[in-house]
């Protein structure tokens, strides 16, 4: 046993709580065993502590919301002064100076700033809704319905965003319900370059008939935190170009500062034509945009009094004013420039450790993953490697000739859940442990992660091949 282990995480309120949650939430939501989860009760920075009072050191984000740091006292202060105002307006038919005031800085964060004329935005809820209003846009920008997307891509699970995610455990079930109009294709890893057939691959299926646009992630998150190499946005720019469809870049996870710059198609200097946000633009409310290039979303008809694309809480003003007071302050350059030197701190500590279960160490920014393996048998020239639709050869890291080690990431995410630590795993197969903290990490609590990660890489039954 790790000698600082406590058994008392979950604590007897947590453990109470899942009793509840076990009885009336249906069952494939939250995750319930006897060591897993704890129940948050408050936040603030870094930290979370759980409803037996309990500290932890949040090495997620909570999903990569909170960047800003938890209960960021700006937004704070933004949502109590607005909640003592209006709670609800009437997005599309009386909306609120709000709302035009988020449109605005949207615009000017984005195509204004890449000097690509104004943006328009169309406001929504989930990350979900802002891929499908997307979607939507170029349908009717292109006429063309066929979407191309790629394998380990995440996009929302709304029967529209599930239709071109790349992770088919949650597109199978649900297959007979979907349309079929993307195409997944293999998403490319940064260590391998541009794979010379992936243009073709792509042209092949432009020929096919009826794509309108591409959509990806310019990092991908969910997928395993996979970076592309620096060619490929610029390539897929190229091809809509000279085809005549749109690129729409999913950054609901790599925008607002996470890699390092505001947003993350700024690494290699690609405007796309739709950009979709969510997560960390308001800190801690359910608020996503799409926002596209003018000319682009005036593809939509002019509202006629019946919007044809909205919802209830479209616009909401309690989100829209944590929008713009969280917005104030991603719009500082020298916030990006934070993010890449924590970022640079945190990578260099990750790569210090040693086990022969450390696969691929990658990322941006502060948006990390440690790729765990078993190694396999050197059997090099004679064995083929790891290919399913789970577990795409693009996917399979540095060492080729491995397996995922999953359990092993999933006994590292419970046992640091004991020590304190809040961390999850990604990839088709959950072997990749995700590090997107609040950008305000410390370097003792960099230094105090990387001593805990050693000693479970080192102790931990499993880890030692
Ligand atoms: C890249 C990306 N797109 C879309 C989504 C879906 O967002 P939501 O869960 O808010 O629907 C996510 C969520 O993790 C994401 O990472």
């Amino acid at each position: 046993m790790l000698p600082h282990l406590t058994t008392l995480i979950p604590g007897p309120r947590s453990l109470a709580l899942a009793a509840k949650l076990r009885r009336h939430e249906s069952r494939n939501v939250t995750f319930l065993a006897d060591d897993f989860p704890i129940f948050w009760q408050r936040a603030e920075g870094v930290n979370v502590w759980d409803a037996d009072g309990n500290r932890f050191l949040d090495l997620t984000s909570a999903f990569g919301v909170s960047g800003l740091g938890h209960t960021n006292a700006a937004v704070r202060a933004a949502l109590v002064a607005q909640s003592g105002e209006l709670l609800h307006a009437m997005g599309d038919v009386h909306p609120t100076e709000l709302k035009a005031e988020l449109c605005a800085r949207l615009s000017a964060l984005t195509y204004e700033r890449w000097g690509a004329g104004d943006g328009k935005t169309v406001l929504s809820s989930s990350g979900s809704d802002a891929v499908e209003t997307a979607l939507k846009t170029a349908l009717l920008r292109t006429g063309k319905a066929g979407v191309i997307a790629f394998t380990g891509g995440y996009h929302g699970l709304g029967l529209g965003a599930l239709s071109a995610i790349g992770l088919p455990y949650f597109r199978e079930p649900f297959r007979a319900q979907l349309k079929d109009f993307a195409t997944l294709l293999p998403y490319p890893a940064e260590r391998g370059g541009l794979p010379g057939g992936l243009r073709g691959q792509i042209e092949e299926t432009i020929r096919a008939g009826g794509i309108g646009c591409v959509l990806v992630e310019p990092v991908q998150g969910r997928g395993g935190c996979v970076v592309p190499p620096r060619e490929f946005l610029p390539m897929l720019r190229e091809v809509c170009d000279t085809h005549g469809m749109l690129l729409i870049a999913d950054e609901i996870y790599t925008g607002f500062n996470r890699t390092g710059a505001l947003f993350a198609c700024e690494h290699s200097g690609v405007v796309p034509d739709l950009i979709c946000l969510g997560k960390a633009l308001t800190g801690g409310f359910p608020l996503s945009a799409c926002v596209g290039r003018a000319e682009v979303m005036d593809a939509w008809p002019e509202s006629s009094g019946e919007a044809l694309h909205t919802s209830t809480f479209l616009g909401n003003p309690l989100g829209c004013a944590m929008a713009l007071a969280s917005l104030a302050q991603h719009d500082d350059p020298a916030l990006a420039a934070h993010v890449r030197e924590r970022g640079a701190k945190l990578r260099a500590a990750l790569a210090a450790l040693r086990s022969p279960h450390l696969g691929e160490i990658r990322g941006l920014g502060l948006m990390l993953g440690v790729e765990l393996i078993e190694r396999t048998e050197d059997c090099r020239g004679s064995c083929q490697l790891p290919q399913s639709p789970d577990h795409p050869p693009g996917e399979s890291g540095r060492f080729p000739y491995s397996r995922p080690a999953t359990a092993l990431a999933i006994a590292i995410i419970k046992h640091a859940l004991r020590d304190g630590l809040l961390l999850l795993a990604d990839s088709p197969t959950s072997n990749v442990l995700s590090f997107t903290p609040p950008f305000a990490i410390s370097d003792d609590e960099i230094a105090f992660t990387a001593a805990r990660l050693q000693e479970y890489l080192t102790l931990l039954p499993g880890s030692i091949s």
